[in-house]
C-alpha cells in the first residue's frame, strides 16, 4: 500500500481518511507505553507535527517493537481513527509495522531532550531530523519557490550567470581561486611567476562573488532578469551573518531608476514574508513558540509598514545627533558599521530602512554618479535583527563616466571590456540589487546564526559534510 504523507493526513479537515486503512513511512521520534500498548510518534518531514501510532502488544512480536527505537525508519499500516488522547486529532491503530532501517539507540545522537544549536551544527547530517531544521528547510524551500513565482509573475526571466569567472566582478569580496594546476609543483614562467597559461582556462579564474555584471548584460536584451544562485566570498569574517558560500537573488531591470528599484525591492521583501505567513504557518508557529516569541508579530508588522527612505548624509546626522556611544566613529565618508545600521533600524526608526546616496569612494565602480560629484545612487536595505539584507544601485549607464570610475580605481578596462560594451551599444538607464537568501531566512525563521539556515554551511575553517 502506497504511503500517505503525514501532512495530507493531518491537514485533511473533512476526515475523508478516517476509518480507512492507511500507510505512513517515516522516522521514529519517540516511543513510550506499557506491556499492553506502545505509542510511537512518527515524523516524515512533510510537516512539523508527528502522527501517533498505537500498537497493541498482542498484534506484534516482541522483536518488532524492540527494533522500533528513536531514529529508526519504519513503515506502518493500520486504521486511521479519531484520537482519544490529548495533543492529536487522529492516530493510526497499527496492524503492520516494518522496520525499514534500524537505529542503535545507544549511539543515535538526537535525544528527546533539547540540543544546543552548536551541537546540532556538529551533526549537520542528522539535524534535518529535528523540528527546528525541518521547519527551516521547509521554509527555505517555500521561499525559493516564492522568489521564482514573484519574478515569473512580474515577467522577469531567470538568467543563469556563470559560477566560474575570470573577472573580479566588482571587488565585492575576496575570491576563491579555481585551478587545476598541481599545487605541489606549480608551473612557472621565465620570470618566476605562476604560469596560468598552463591552467585549465589559460588564465586565473575564481568562484563568482556576484552575478551582477553578467546580469546587466542580460537585462540589456531581455529587459528584466533575475539570478538566483550560489555566490562565494573568501572574506575571513567569522560572524553570525556571513557565509563563505551563500545564495543570492539579483534582479536587474532596464528602464528602471533607483526610485523604481526601491519600490520593487520593498514589494519583493514583503511578498516573501507574506508568502511565508500564508503558506508555512505551522513552521512559523513552531519557530515562534520555541525560538522567538515575537517572530510572527514582527513578520506581520513588516508587511504592514512602509520602509523609511533616507540618504546616507541624513543617516550620519541622525547618528551624530543621537549622542550614542558607538565603537566605530561616525563621520561622513566612512562606511556604516553593523552597530550604526542597527541603531537606525532598531532604536531610531524601529522599522526597515532604505539608505541611499552613499559616498562614491566606499561603493563599487558601476554605481550611477550623482550630480553632486560626491555620492552615488546606491541603496542598502536594513532590517531589524539582521542589518543589511539588500545591496543595490542604479548603474552608471554613461560610457565616459563609467570609464572614468574604472580609471580612478585602477581597475582593468581590458578585463571589463564586455561590460563596457553594454554602454557602447544601446545603453539604457538600469538598476538592480542583490538580496542575501540566508539573511532573508534569518529574518523569516527568527534563527540568530546564519549557519543554521543553510543545510551545510561553509565558513572559515569549516567545510564539513
Ligand atoms: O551588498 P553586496 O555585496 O552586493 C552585491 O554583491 C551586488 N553585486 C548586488 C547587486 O547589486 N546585484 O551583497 C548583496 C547581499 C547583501 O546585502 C547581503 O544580504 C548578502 O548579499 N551577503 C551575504 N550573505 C551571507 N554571507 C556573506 N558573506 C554575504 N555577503 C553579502
Ligand atoms: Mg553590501
Amino acid at each position: 500500500m502506497k504511503a500517505t504523507k503525514i501532512v495530507k493526513i493531518l491537514k485533511d479537515k473533512d476526515g475523508t481518511n478516517i476509518g480507512k486503512p492507511i500507510t505512513v513511512q517515516g522516522w521514529v521520534r519517540t516511543k513510550r507505553g506499557n506491556n499492553n500498548v506502545t505509542f510511537i510518534a512518527v515524523n516524515d518531514g512533510s510537516i512539523v507535527h508527528n502522527i501517533q501510532i498505537v500498537a497493541d502488544s498482542g498484534k506484534f512480536d516482541e522483536d518488532t517493537l524492540k527494533n522500533v527505537t528513536t531514529g529508526a525508519c519504519i513503515s506502518v499500516t493500520g486504521l486511521l481513527v479519531q484520537s482519544m488522547g490529548r495533543g492529536q486529532s487522529v492516530e493510526i491503530q497499527a496492524d503492520k509495522i516494518d522496520v525499514l532501517g534500524l537505529s542503535d539507540p545507544e549511539t543515535f545522537p538526537l535525544q528527546k531532550k533539547g540540543h544546543s544549536m552548536e551541537f546540532l551544527r556538529s551533526i549537520a547530517h542528522l539535524r534535518p531530523r529535528t523540528n527546528y531544521f525541518g521547519c527551516v528547510l521547509r521554509l527555505r524551500h517555500g521561499m525559493s519557490f516564492a522568489i521564482h513565482k514573484y519574478f515569473n509573475d512580474k515577467g522577469f526571466f531567470y538568467l543563469h550567470t556563470p559560477i566560474i569567472t575570470a573577472a573580479d566582478a566588482e571587488g565585492a569580496g575576496e575570491m576563491f581561486r579555481v585551478t587545476t594546476l598541481n599545487m605541489e609543483d606549480v608551473p612557472r614562467t621565465k620570470d618566476g611567476k605562476v604560469d596560468y597559461a598552463e591552467d585549465f582556462f589559460g588564465k586565473p579564474t575564481n568562484l563568482t562573488v556576484s552575478g551582477q555584471l553578467n546580469g546587466e548584460m542580460g537585462a540589456m536584451a531581455l529587459g528584466n532578469i533575475y539570478t538566483f544562485g550560489p555566490t562565494f566570498r573568501a572574506e575571513n569574517s567569522n560572524t553570525p551573518r556571513h557565509l563563505a558560500e551563500f545564495w543570492m537573488i539579483e534582479p536587474e531591470m532596464a528602464f528602471c531608476d533607483l526610485e523604481d528599484a526601491m519600490c520593487i525591492a520593498e514589494d519583493f521583501i514583503k511578498y516573501c514574508i507574506r508568502y511565508a505567513l500564508e503558506n508555512n504557518r505551522d513552521d512559523l508557529q513552531f519557530l515562534n513558540d520555541f525560538i522567538d516569541k515575537e517572530l510572527i508579530q514582527r513578520l506581520t508588522s513588516i508587511v504592514d509598514a512602509d520602509f523609511i527612505r533616507l540618504t546616507y548624509t541624513e543617516a550620519i546626522s541622525i547618528l551624530i545627533a543621537s549622542g550614542h556611544k558607538f565603537e566605530f566613529k561616525v563621520e561622513w565618508g566612512a562606511d556604516l558599521q553593523a552597530e550604526h545600521e542597527r541603531y537606525l533600524v532598531e532604536q531610531h526608526f524601529k522599522r526597515p530602512v532604505i539608505l541611499i546616496d552613499y559616498p562614491k569612494d566606499i561603493k563599487a565602480f558601476y554605481m550611477k554618479q550623482n550630480d553632486d560629484g560626491k555620492t552615488v545612487r546606491a541603496m542598502d536595505i536594513l532590517l531589524p535583527k539582521i542589518g543589511e539584507l539588500i545591496g543595490g544601485s542604479q548603474r552608471e549607464e554613461n560610457l565616459e563616466k563609467l570609464l572614468h570610475a574604472i580609471e580612478v580605481r585602477n581597475m582593468s578596462k581590458e578585463e571589463l571590456r564586455y561590460y563596457i560594451d553594454t554602454r557602447r551599444f544601446g545603453t539604457a538607464v538600469h538598476s538592480g540589487f542583490g538580496l542575501g537568501f540566508e539573511r532573508l531566512l534569518l529574518f523569516i525563521t527568527g534563527m540568530t546564526n546564519i549557519r543554521d539556515v543553510i543545510p551545510f554551511p561553509r565558513t572559515p575553517q569549516n567545510a564539513e559534510f
